[in-house]
């Protein structure tokens, strides 16, 4: 059978704080700039999950995309969706919140729930210009 890849796109708002605290002030600001601020700050998330597979010949899918929603809503946006990503995940009390740091979150969650084909490639963006890829290695 022909395969293909699916994507779903989903969306969430979080707040984060880069900041290593084995370092020095001087070393967040420097190395991080107004991303170490101390007061948090926040962006409008998109995740683009693609999962690649064979076409089911019966149903015509490589993946229902409504299950693959419903996934992504209870495995990730459940945690992360309105979160202060540094305080309510436990993930990141002790890696630093970068967007990569994120893609990596999501894929360890997600790619051993993928319940048809697998997951391909994560797309996270946390600016209209700044994304980031992920593709399990
Ligand atoms: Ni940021």
């Amino acid at each position: 059978m022909p395969a293909c890849r699916v994507t779903r796109r989903v969306h969430f708002n979080a707040a984060h704080r880069l900041y290593h605290p084995g370092r020095s002030d001087e070393w967040n600001a420097r190395t991080f700039g107004v991303c170490a601020n101390p007061n948090y700050h926040g962006h409008n998330y998109e995740l683009d999950v693609t999962v690649e597979g064979e076409i089911d010949p019966e149903t015509g899918y490589v993946v229902d995309i409504n299950v693959l929603k419903r996934l992504v809503e209870e495995k990730l946006l459940a945690h992360l969706d309105h979160k202060n990503l540094n305080l309510d995940v436990p993930h990141f009390a002790a890696v630093i919140p970068t967007a990569e740091n994120i893609a990596v979150y999501c894929w360890q969650v997600l790619a051993p729930a993928i319940p048809a084909g697998r997951l391909a490639h994560l797309r996270l963006w946390e600016t209209p210009r700044n994304y980031v890829d992920f593709e399990g290695r």
